[in-house]
């Protein structure tokens, strides 16, 4: 079972619609996928679920669960301000530390509405999530544009849908 986390808590976003697909991609390899949505996340986790609260908030306590059960996962990671979203930091913040990723496998897929495809943001991410002891594959994927890339759900983007593949292939093995 792979877990696929959608890094944002933006309704509509175009991070799930791509985490929904990579779960399709994954499918067809009949390899099983979950995707944790950040959208879901409890309105007021900030300040229930951190530091002196942490462990207190049952709801987030379903997500750090997730986490921490997992084996293998897919960061998609929309670009915000040169970055990935703070909700996502504050997310990692509120996990168990010493962190359940340690010696976890992690992909990183990264999208923007710019020319980038998220590249600074899975920079940041990387020495985060090596900081906490998780192994990253190296191929990072990036759909820059994707506004123009997606179409009922399906990434159009024929170099796009190469470079998944790839990247699943890598992760099966990985
Ligand atoms: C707060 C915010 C900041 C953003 N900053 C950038 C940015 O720095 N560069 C960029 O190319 N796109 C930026 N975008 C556009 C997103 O990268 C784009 O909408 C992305 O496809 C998917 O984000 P979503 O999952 O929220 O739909 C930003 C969007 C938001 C909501």
């Amino acid at each position: 079972m792979i877990t696929i986390i959608s890094c944002t808590n933006r309704t509509q976003s175009l991070s799930r619609i791509v985490a929904e697909y990579y779960q399709s991609l994954l499918a067809a390899h009949n390899t099983k996928a979950q995707i944790i949505d950040l959208q879901g996340l409890p309105k007021d986790f900030v300040f229930s679920a951190l530091y002196g609260n942490a462990g207190k908030n049952e709801s987030f306590n379903v997500y750090s669960d997730q986490v921490a059960q997992g084996e293998k996962f897919v960061f998609v990671v929309p670009e915000y301000n040169g970055s990935f979203p703070g909700v996502l930091k504050a997310f990692i913040d509120g996990l168990e530390y010493p962190s359940k990723l340690a010696d976890k496998k992690v992909a990183l897929v990264g999208l923007s509405s710019g020319m980038q495809g998220s590249a600074l943001a899975l920079s940041h991410l990387t020495d985060i999530l090596s900081y906490l002891g998780a192994n990253l594959l190296g191929m990072r994927v990036k759909l820059p544009k994707v506004e123009e890339n997606l179409k009922n759900g399906k990434v159009t983007n024929e170099l796009y849908n190469q470079l998944l593949q790839e990247q699943i292939q890598k992760l099966i093995t990985f």
